[in-house]
């Protein structure tokens, strides 16, 4: 991104393999009867054309199942086509490997991703140090088509597969003392080279955060998958937020740490550089970054002679489900 230069879960509350894949039977089931009709849960993850010198990313032997049995939540996807997986595991922000586009591509390769613990913070019933598979395996994964805006004016679309972040919060039982969500990204300097840089404009960990009613929106997802496998290390493995109506810097990779908290959460990008990223980071054409217009974006996959330029819409075209989150603020001050 750009900057200006300084000046456990108990197992009795595991959902067991057997009930888990009868529930996914049951799901099927409804997803099948919804197609007569109904959107919703309506179809199996398709396969995705993946060209055979491109690395595909089976993830853990748990996962694995999982995510075979994913179905396509169509209440919340899009129907634009998803970016070439080419460009999504190529084209990259995530600065704990590097600054260029193509750095996390080329240094997180091999970044270890499992296992991996998440800590549940804060103010919750049920805190904790639990394994990424705890969390995970007592959900259904959807898939979820989206649009993602990087406030740098580019923007892809990705088919997202994960569990809604509303339905991972509530399994720990958030206290009535919560109302912002904060996140914070593995701090590994020996794997992170972005980590050990001098010229870092980061103060590393990266962390995030959003109000618990933005958390608990039904289109904000974990993601543990793309395009039909899990999560590449560059695009966050094992588990990262997907927020498709916030600026893509609000959606952190390599989470390891989800808090609930009484008062509002620093981010990483508003310590750098608050007069130019906000804590909200609502996509919004007509509020410009300092230093460039926001009202366009380059989709991609672009090219110098097919810049295919479009125009931004509000809240990156989920204005209908999340603009009543924001009913009365100035979205220019809170940008
Ligand atoms: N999360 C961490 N930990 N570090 C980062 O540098 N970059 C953000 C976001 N999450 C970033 C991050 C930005 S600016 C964008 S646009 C998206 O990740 C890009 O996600 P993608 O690389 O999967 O497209």
């Amino acid at each position: 991104m750009l900057i200006k230069k300084p000046d456990s879960i108990p197992s009795s509350e595991i959902t067991s393999e057997s009930v888990y894949l009868q529930r996914r039977q049951f799901m099927r089931g409804v997803g099948g009867l919804m197609l007569g009709g109904m959107s919703g849960l309506a179809h199996a993850v398709p396969e995705y054309p993946i060209d055979a010198d491109l690395p595909r990313y089976p993830g853990p032997a748990w996962l694995q199942p999982q995510i075979r049995s994913s179905v396509r939540n169509n209440d919340y996807s899009t129907s634009e086509t998803p970016a070439p997986y080419f460009n999504a595991i190529t084209h990259n922000n995530f600065y704990e490997f590097g600054t260029a586009k193509k750095n996390p591509a080329q240094y997180a390769q091999e970044f270890k991703t499992d296992p991996w613990k998440v800590e549940i913070a804060g103010a919750v019933n049920k805190p904790g140090h639990y394994h990424l598979e705890d969390v995970i395996k007592p959900h259904l994964l959807e898939e979820r088509i989206y649009r993602l805006r990087c406030v740098e004016a580019w923007s892809m679309v990705i088919p997202w597969i994960g569990v809604p972040l509303a339905e991972v919060l509530k399994a720990f039982e958030p206290t009535s003392k919560a109302k912002y969500v904060a996140f914070t990204t593995l701090l590994d300097p020996e794997q992170m080279p972005g980590q050990r840089s001098y010229f870092s404009t980061i103060r590393w960990p990266y962390v995030e955060g959003l109000r618990l009613d933005e958390a608990r929106h039904p289109l904000t997802l974990l993601a543990v998958g793309v395009y039909g496998n899990a999560l590449p290390p560059q695009n966050g493995a094992p588990i990262r937020l997907v927020v498709p109506w916030k600026y893509g810097f609000k959606s952190i990779k390599s989470i390891v740490k989800i808090s609930l908290e009484e008062e509002m959460p620093p981010t990483s990008w508003n310590l750098t550089a608050p007069n130019e990223y906000g804590f909200y980071a609502n996509v919004n054409p007509k509020v410009d970054h300092p230093r460039w217009s926001q009202a366009t974006e380059r989709r991609l996959p672009s090219s110098l002679l097919d810049p295919n330029r479009i125009e931004t819409t509000l809240f990156n075209g989920y204005a209908e489900e999340v603009a009543g989150l924001y009913k009365g603020m100035d979205l220019k001050k809170w940008y």
